[in-house]
């Protein structure tokens, strides 16, 4: 696999004082054998928990539509050395460089995979790769989550691919202390909107396995992604590493004591050390349990933005609270960068 000779500059986040600087690297690859490709990717894991954690990559495998997606973090050397063994691995063909910069940690995890569900072909996924090998020639990087997002789960609603940086959308996360109730919303909204739900199996460094939906709609003219995942979801290093772009997450509790003091430890769990993270939404049946969870969130320094009695299967209600905070919440970042911009004020 060609690396470019260095990869891209820190991009213009703001870096944060004592934090780690690694080189971040995806490649795209088409997959050398589809047939029971969960067990290829099993041995996959296998080699990377060997290598991986000594020394200090971690990294994320995507498979969808025939593609593998591999996204991996770590010192220099230690990436270097991973491409060289990447490039000669017969499970796939001709790795494609996609993205290459300098920067933080993004993934925390040694490892985490998932299988995406998208009934479209592999050309189709070829031609974003592509695109984005455009890009790349021209200086013009995304963040790595974009990258991944641009490639495994892109917003086609076509209004928003008129829009000049289609990946300008809000993201909203729910995830629920018992049952489906997240899912059903997503599945609700799905209808609602007469929006196409999609689907991505993701698993962890062992077991984990869980499945996370979602759904793009236009709320107002602007784009707007609805993503319902689990509770063990929230544990993967891949999952933790989109959290910072989310606006939302609304949690929805469910009135047991024990179930809904277990989701406030989990989100605490995924948002330390994040660079920064989304608004909190308290959902739950009654005044006692939104005051208990807020105080257990307390305890912990986090906040609510918003806590709220919901009745179970009322998703009108549940759904228009949320979109209330989204009509305030105006409009997302970029999510791209040149390496040497133009500037706009030269002669
Ligand atoms: C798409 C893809 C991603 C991979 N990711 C990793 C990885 O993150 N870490 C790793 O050590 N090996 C990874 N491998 C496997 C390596 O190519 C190689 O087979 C392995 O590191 C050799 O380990 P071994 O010498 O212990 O058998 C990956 C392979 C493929 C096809």
């Amino acid at each position: 696999m060609q690396l470019p000779d260095r990869p891209a500059p820190i991009p213009p986040e703001t870096p944060r004082t004592g934090e780690e600087t690694v080189e971040r690297l995806i490649f795209a690859s088409v997959v050398a054998q589809r047939q029971g490709i969960y067990a290829t990717m099993e041995t996959i894991r296998d080699a990377a928990l060997r290598h991986n954690p000594s020394v200090g990559i971690h990294s994320t495998l995507i498979y969808q539509s025939g593609w593998f997606i591999h996204w991996a973090e770590g010192p220099r050397v230690a990436v270097r050395a991973l491409a060289d063994r990447l490039a000669t691995d017969r499970r796939h063909r001709a790795p494609l460089v996609v993205h290459y910069s300098l920067g933080p940690r993004n993934l925390t995890s040694p490892w985490s995979m998932a299988l995406g569900s998208s009934s479209e072909g592999a050309a189709e996924m070829g031609r974003r790769v592509m695109h984005l090998r455009a890009c790349m020639a021209e200086g013009l990087q995304f963040r790595p989550t974009s990258v991944i997002r641009r490639l495994t789960m892109p917003m086609r609603l076509p209004q928003a691919l008129r829009l000049p940086d289609p990946e300008k959308f809000h993201r909203v996360g729910l995830v629920a202390a018992t049952g489906a109730s997240a899912y059903d919303l997503v599945g609700w909204l799905s209808s609602y909107f007469k929006a196409e739900r999609y689907s991505l199996r993701v698993a962890g460094e062992r077991g984990l396995d869980t499945a996370s939906d979602y759904v793009d709609f236009l709320r107002q003219e602007l784009p707007c992604r609805v993503l319902a995942v689990s509770r063990v979801d929230l544990r993967h290093g891949m999952r933790r590493a989109f959290l910072p772009e989310w606006r939302f997450i609304a949690l929805l509790f469910s009135g047991s004591i024990n179930k809904d003091a277990e989701l406030v430890d989990l989100i605490d769990f995924s948002l330390r050390g994040l660079p920064s993270a989304p608004q909190l939404m308290a959902f739950a049946p009654d005044e006692a349990a939104l005051e208990r969870v807020a105080s257990h969130a307390a305890a912990k320094g986090l906040r609510f933005a918003v806590a709220e009695p919901w009745r179970e299967r009322d998703h009108a209600a549940l759904w228009a609270r949320i979109d209330r905070e989204l009509g305030e919440a105006g409009v997302p970042d970029s999510s791209g960068w040149y390496e040497s911009r133009p500037d706009p004020t030269a002669p």
